[in-house]
């Protein structure tokens, strides 16, 4: 399929995707996991890249969970590792300008993280932050319980202050403490490798989002996989609720 196929066609605004598959994937051919993850961290460049050829407005990537701390050592220096690596060349990328529309943000708990990652986080958001063709949202030591906890206690304070009522509470106001406050609710999830679960990813902000479920692993996910998410999603009837 190409770009075209994707004319005259309904986009998602945002569309969340979990990367999951990468240690099946390296199984399969004998390879340690952390090759699965290098292979998987290769196809985010490529999907983010033809996200914003294609006109979609923002992306969400599971990239590492509160759970995924249970993970061997070793394996979570691999995908840390791996960060780095992105968060450099992107960094790279927006200091020599090459990087035209790119806005990237972190979404997830930031305490629990290497100090040097959050830096190299922060600076990307800052120099990439007047970029607008397509946001791109890395979840990482991120969990959904957990984001909503962290609303639920930015909101607490204020009660506690005596700014806000309880009974005023509104979905905005938990809509607005999110980490991805501001931006649209995703429309689109994906999932690959099999699983049908969201394990703990935007549960507030997926409750009218479509889902699609694949048996692809990760890694080789490609551009046609986007675009056959894309049109199935094109022809569901959103009713959010309504008749
Ligand atoms: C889930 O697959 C994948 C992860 C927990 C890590 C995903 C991380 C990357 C793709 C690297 C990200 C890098 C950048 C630059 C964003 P799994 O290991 O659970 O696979 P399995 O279910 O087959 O074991």
């Amino acid at each position: 399929m190409t770009k075209e196929n994707l004319e005259n066609i309904n986009l998602p605004r945002h569309i969340g995707i979990i990367m999951d598959g990468n240690g099946r994937w390296a199984k399969q051919r004998g390879l340690k996991r952390s090759e699965g993850h290098k292979a998987g961290a290769q196809v985010f460049r490529n999907i983010c890249n033809y996200a914003e050829d294609i006109g979609i407005e923002c992306l969400t990537f599971y990239a590492f969970s509160t759970e995924n701390w249970k993970r061997p050592a070793e394996e979570i220096n691999a995908i840390m590792n791996l960060f780095r690596d992105y968060l450099m060349e992107a960094q790279e990328k927006e200091e020599e300008n090459e990087e035209k529309g790119m806005r990237i943000r972190y979404i997830g708990e930031r305490s629990g993280l290497p100090e040097d990652i959050v830096g190299m986080i922060e600076q990307l958001e800052s120099l990439s932050a007047e970029k607008h063709k397509i946001t791109v949202n890395l979840a990482v030591n991120y969990g959904g319980r957990d984001e909503i906890i962290h609303a639920v206690k930015k909101i607490a304070k204020r009660v506690e202050a005596g700014e806000l009522k309880p009974e005023d509470i509104t979905q905005e106001d938990i809509d607005g403490n999110l980490f991805t406050a501001g931006l649209p609710d995703p429309d689109l999830i994906i999932r690959p490798s099999g699983e049908y679960r969201l394990s703990n990813f935007l549960i507030w902000q997926s409750a009218y989002s479509e889902f699609w479920f694949s048996n692809i692993l990760w890694p080789d996910f490609t551009p046609d996989d986007l675009d056959k998410a894309i049109i199935d999603y094109s022809k569901r009837n959103r009713r959010f609720g309504g008749v």
